[in-house]
């Protein structure tokens, strides 16, 4: 896979997944916008992924925020003369028993995790559009399928991202652009080293590979959505999980 002239904005690029999948893609030639919350933390991740050849800027974007999103994408558009694939994955848990979720809880998770994909989507979409090409992937969570205890939040977030890329691929697809999700098991970042060896140990009995994924296997799939081979592939979702979940 080859993605030399290529330029993908990244949500959440600045460290676990999406800086994973922003090193694989620079790796093969693309340029990269490493979006986060941290302006500062994004401009590191890019500085580290920036080499010979590769234009890679930071830009601090709260995804949540409808203005920050359109202010940091026109920035990312000026500075790298386009945008060609958009991988939205920034999200965030708030774990909870939904008895003792709070409002806030609740709110936090969809902002982030489902509105922050419609405004960067829309955004995007736009740009797409009128540069006639362009390609979105997702990420969503094998949560999102299955369902959870303690994560409706962020279950319901990830379900609704399911929804909300098919519909996108539906309406995009006249457009030649394509929208599709990348559903990830236990993947080893800073949101799953937090959890107990008991629920690690039990965690892997239901993996039939008997491993965590690495950033790099959820890497390798988004970058075949993104690739040429993916030309004739919309509106799907493909989980990355070891088989934990299978349809
Ligand atoms: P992480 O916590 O290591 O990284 C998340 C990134 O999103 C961070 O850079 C954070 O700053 C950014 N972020 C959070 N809120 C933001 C906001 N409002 N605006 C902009 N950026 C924001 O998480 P990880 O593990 O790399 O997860 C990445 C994506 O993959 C998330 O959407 C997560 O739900 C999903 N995922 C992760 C799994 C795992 O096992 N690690 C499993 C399934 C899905």
């Amino acid at each position: 896979m080859d993605f030399a002239g290529r330029t993908a904005f990244i949500t959440g690029g600045s460290r676990g997944i999406g800086l994973g999948i922003a090193r694989e893609l620079a790796r093969r030639g693309a340029n990269v916008a490493v979006a986060g919350r941290s302006g500062a933390d994004a401009e590191r991740a890019a500085a580290d992924i920036a080499t010979n050849g590769i234009n890679a800027r930071g830009y601090a974007c709260n995804v949540a925020n409808l203005a920050e999103v359109q202010e940091a994408a026109a920035r990312a558009i000026t500075d790298l003369g386009s945008v060609d694939f958009l991988v939205a994955n920034a999200g965030i848990t708030r774990d909870k028993l939904l008895l003792r979720m709070t409002p806030a809880d609740w709110d936090d998770v969809i902002a982030t995790n489902l509105t922050g994909v419609y405004n960067c989507a829309k955004v995007f979409a736009s740009h797409f559009v009128k540069q006639r090409r362009g390609r979105i992937v997702t990420i969503s969570s094998v949560v999102g399928l299955t369902g959870n205890a303690g994560q409706a939040n962020y279950a319901a977030s990830k379900a609704g991202i399911l929804g909300l890329t098919r519909s996108l691929a539906k309406e995009l697809a006249p457009r030649g652009i394509t929208a599709n999700v990348v559903a990830p098991g236990y993947i080893r970042t800073d949101m799953t080293d937090d959890l107990s060896e008991e629920i690690q140990r039990k965690l892997l009995e239901s993996i039939p590979l008997k491993r965590f994924g690495t950033v790099e296997d959820v890497a390798n799939v988004v970058l075949f959505l993104l690739s040429g081979l993916a030309d004739y592939v919309t509106g799907q979702v493909i989980n990355c999980d070891g088989g934990m979940v299978m349809a």
